[in-house]
């Protein structure tokens, strides 16, 4: 059985990660319209992991006999200034979401929850690659210099499967 405090934080956290969904849904569409479809492709994909994280603590949730409660989601950011600014807002992002799961690691051990604690040893290794992910683009964003770069950059990020 959840304690009603560790139940909250996971039903905040999955919030969250349907605001993740969001943003990377916002993301996609700016770069669609930009017309970089590889990104766009990319980042539709990434939306749709974050649907499988808040999925993920939504059954925990159930399985370990809690309530889920669902809250609303805020309004993401519509624009951007370039595919750089987008993906660096996509790897800032996933950082703040590594320190919203150490977080309920923290108070998975405060409550000595241990299977809590466990569960969530999955998202902390998740985050590790979400990161690295995001990072990937950045690197080879920052080293794009012109349009023709971009493009095939842009066709790399088509293959994400
Ligand atoms: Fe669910 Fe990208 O963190």
């Amino acid at each position: 059985m959840l304690k009603s405090q560790m139940q909250d934080a996971l039903n905040k956290q999955i919030n969250a990660e349907l605001h993740s969904s969001y943003i990377y849904l916002a993301m996609a569409a700016y770069c669609a319209q930009a017309g970089l479809m590889g990104m766009a492709h990319w980042l539709k994909l990434q939306a749709k992991e974050e649907v499988g994280h808040a999925m993920k603590i939504f059954q925990y949730v159930i399985d370990r006999g809690g309530n889920v409660a669902l809250s609303k989601i805020d309004v993401p950011k519509g624009s951007w200034a370039s595919p750089l600014d987008v993906f660096e807002a996509a790897y800032k992002h996933e950082c703040y979401v590594s320190s919203l799961i150490d977080g309920l690691v923290a108070d998975a051990r405060t409550h000595n929850d241990i299977a809590t604690e466990n569960f969530l040893q999955w998202f902390v290794a998740e985050q590790v690659e979400e990161e690295a992910s995001a990072q990937e683009v950045v690197d080879k964003l920052e080293l794009a210099t012109n349009g023709a770069a971009l493009l095939v950059i842009d066709q790399w990020m088509a293959s994400r499967s």
